[in-house]
């Protein structure tokens, strides 16, 4: 991607992402259409589809050639990361939003013939803006964020939702046990962005998980690329912005002992 385009989307981005979280507030007490998607526990509000759409009449009128795709489908079906497509997630913690009306975020992750260029996630209530190019470091808000320290697993706070505790999870859960027993601590937030926005900021160390999707990802890989961490799979492969996906994200200097020692997929 040409250098001023990035930095033309860089800005768009933040400048829209803000706008559709003043959006948000201003309809937050206002009764939530809440609906559910493949299962009880799945939520979905108007409030994210508006967000989604937002979006989308915005790339589609600026950016004509651009693709869109956002978790709620309202952008066409994307197959291919040629070209510049925009990654949207218009609420990351819809069910952090639904019951805490807190705790939630809009994600952008922007990839340009297959490589992450922009990362945009938003912290709406606590009006925080993490925000990267590729090459050019990351930012929450204008303070530029240093990259990780070193780090070792015993000094280490590790975000993980807990449905690897569920039976039939794919996953020893042996390992993990190790994990958590190893660490420093854990924790779970409810939104994949803002896990990634945490690490990224150096206040937690790894997120891990065993399904994610790009919309949930692709904002906070920039991010955290910028600061020297690293997004993989659980088996350490690259991720690929198109499907679900298991995701390790860690302070570089544990990410690969966290594979190797202490995850096992069945
Ligand atoms: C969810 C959140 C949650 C993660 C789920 C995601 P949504 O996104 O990021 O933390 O554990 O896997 O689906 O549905 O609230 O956008
Ligand atoms: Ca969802
Ligand atoms: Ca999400
Ligand atoms: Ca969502």
């Amino acid at each position: 991607m040409e250098q001023s385009m990035k930095h033309t989307l860089h800005k768009q981005a933040q400048q829209w992402v803000l706008e559709a979280g003043q959006l948000i507030k201003e309809k937050m007490d206002e009764p939530l259409e809440i609906m559910t998607k493949s299962s009880p526990k799945d939520l979905v509000t108007k409030m994210d589809k508006a967000v989604e759409s937002f979006f989308l009449e915005r790339i589609r009128e600026n950016y004509p050639s651009h693709k869109v795709l956002g978790e709620e489908g309202i952008g066409e079906a994307v197959s291919e990361t040629k070209g510049t497509v925009w990654i949207i997630d218009p609420i990351d913690g819809t069910m952090n939003f639904v019951h805490q009306k807190s705790n939630f975020a809009i994600s952008i992750g922007i990839i340009h013939d297959g490589i992450a260029e922009i990362g945009v996630i938003y912290n709406v209530m606590e009006d925080t803006l993490y925000h990267a190019m590729r090459g050019e470091g990351a930012f929450k808000g204008d303070f530029q964020l240093p990259k990780l320290p070193e780090k070792t697993l015993d000094q280490s706070i590790i975000e993980l939702n807990h449905f690897w505790l569920c039976p039939n999870r794919r996953v020893n859960e042996e390992k993990l046990q190790q994990l958590v027993y190893r660490a420093m601590g854990t924790r779970a937030y409810g939104s994949a962005a803002l896990e990634l926005a945490f690490l990224a900021e150096g206040i937690t160390d790894a997120y891990l998980t065993f399904s994610l999707q790009p919309w949930d990802y692709a904002g906070g890989f920039v991010i955290l690329q910028e600061v020297g961490g690293k997004l993989t799979d659980a088996t350490g492969e690259s991720v690929d912005f198109l499907n679900k996906t298991t995701v390790v994200a860690a302070n570089s200097s544990i990410h690969e002992e966290l594979i190797k020692d202490y995850i096992e997929l069945k």
